[in-house]
Formats: structure tokens, C-alpha cells, sequence
């Protein structure tokens, strides 16, 4: 069964997540899915819509709300992490992977973005691995000409600094995406669908080959 996910709305915003989900597998891949834009109406977070849409079967793409996390502050983490930002960690810890919209703002990742993963990087001890570490990461991104080609490259720095896995076979970074879009701001290119549709095919083979990997 598929829902779309709520409009981020402030006064809807919500600590937790929302689950996408394709028909249940013999092996569930639960993929999280974490939006650099806090607009109600956002392009970006569709896309996260259409990837759980489109996931293979078992798997599923639960998008995360980072409109109630505050700004990282260390004075704030010393007396222990706010709910919201718990709550992401939390889901982050849960998750096989994580896809991340990256809409571009002046040629970066936006702050609610940069800022989530900066909470999340951090270790609750130093010889605790952060939520993270080792965790297979992917990227989608649409906004203007270049298709967020910019912001995409220096967050592929960040991940790489957190030593998420990043899974970078299939580029989705969708240049002219407002007007590849249909009324409700979902994605009508095809080409486009379908690269997107390959993202997530790809992310689910990653995660189940490390599954493998990690038995044998
Ligand atoms: C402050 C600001 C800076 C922006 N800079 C860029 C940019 O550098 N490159 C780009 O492609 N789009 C840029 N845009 C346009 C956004 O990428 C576009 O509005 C996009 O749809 C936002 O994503 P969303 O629909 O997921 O909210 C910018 C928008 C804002 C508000």
C-alpha cells in the first residue's frame, strides 16, 4: 500500500515518520527517506513519494519530517538531545539505508539538510559509532539548470565525512523539474521516473548484498 506523505506544515509537523510501502517481501529492505526542503508543496520530497512507489517488492521508503529539528547547538546536545532529534536518530538507526532529496540553494545542500546531518553524525560516546557510520546512503535532487549537480557534490563531501556508504551508480539529479512535474508536483517525465525508479532498485540490491555479505 502507498500514502502519500503529509504536506510539512507546521502545524502538522510531527516527530517520526510516514511509511511508503510496496507489497511485503520474503526480505524487507526499509529505506529512509530524508528531505533537504521544509516546503509544504516540495518537489523534492516527492520524489522520496515516487521512490517508495516505485520500490520492488519488500521494500519500503518511510519519509522523515525535518521540520521540527532545531538547529544544531552543542550547549543543547550536552543536556541531551532534543525529542525530534532523538527521534531522527532513531530512525536513522533503523533504517537499512537512507535517500536523501537535496534541493539546491545557491549552489549547496540547504541548511535543514546540512543541519540533520550534522545532529546525526554526532557519537553518543566517542568510542560509539555515530548512526551513520557504515550505513548505505543515496542521493535524488531536482530544482533548476543543473539539476542540483552542485549541491549533490558537496553533499557526497559530508556523507563521505560521516562514512555513510554511498551508493552513487544511478545519478538523479533532475535538471528543469518543475516543469517535469504534474499538478500535484509529481514527476511526469518518464525518463526521469525511471531513473529514479533504478535509485531505489539499486539501494535495495545494496543493502540485501551487504545482507549476504554479512553471513557468509
Ligand atoms: C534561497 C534559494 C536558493 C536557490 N538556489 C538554487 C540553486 O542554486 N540552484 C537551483 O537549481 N535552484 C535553486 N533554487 C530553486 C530551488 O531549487 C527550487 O525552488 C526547488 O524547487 C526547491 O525544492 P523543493 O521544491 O523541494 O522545495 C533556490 C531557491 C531558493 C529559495
Amino acid at each position: 500500500m502507498i500514502r502519500t506523505p503529509p504536506a510539512a506544515d507546521p502545524k502538522n509537523a510531527k516527530l517520526g515518520a510516514q511509511t511508503l510501502t510496496s507489497a511485503s517481501g520474503n526480505q524487507p529492505v526499509q529505506i529512509l527517506g530524508i528531505c533537504g526542503s521544509l516546503r509544504a508543496k516540495s518537489l523534492n520530497r516527492n520524489l522520496l513519494t515516487l521512490a517508495g512507489e516505485l520500490a520492488p517488492q519488500g521494500v519500503s521508503v518511510e519519509i522523515f519530517d525535518l521540520l521540527p529539528i532545531p538547529l544544531y547547538n552543542a550547549d543543547v546536545e550536552r543536556q541531551g538531545a532534543p525529542e525530534a532529534v532523538a527521534a531522527l536518530k532513531a530512525a536513522i538507526a533503523a533504517a537499512d539505508a537512507v535517500i536523501f532529496a537535496c534541493p539546491e540553494y545557491n549552489a549547496s545542500p540547504t541548511a535543514a539538510l546540512k543541519n540533520a546531518i550534522d545532529w546525526a553524525s554526532r557519537r553518543p560516546t566517542p568510542d560509539v559509532a555515530s548512526v551513520l557510520a557504515d550505513k548505505p546512503a543515496a542521493i535524488v535532487g531536482g530544482g533548476g539548470r543543473r539539476g542540483t549537480v552542485r549541491a549533490q557534490a558537496q553533499l557526497k563531501q559530508t556523507l563521505a565525512s560521516t562514512r555513510m556508504e554511498l551508493i552513487d551508480d544511478v545519478e538523479v539529479a533532475l535538471a528543469g523539474l518543475r516543469g517535469n512535474t504534474d499538478e500535484n508536483g509529481m514527476l511526469t517525465n518518464q525518463e526521469y521516473r525511471d531513473l529514479v525508479g533504478s535509485l531505489v532498485q539499486a539501494v535495495a540490491d545494496q543493502v540485501r548484498e551487504k545482507r549476504a555479505a554479512a553471513v557468509s
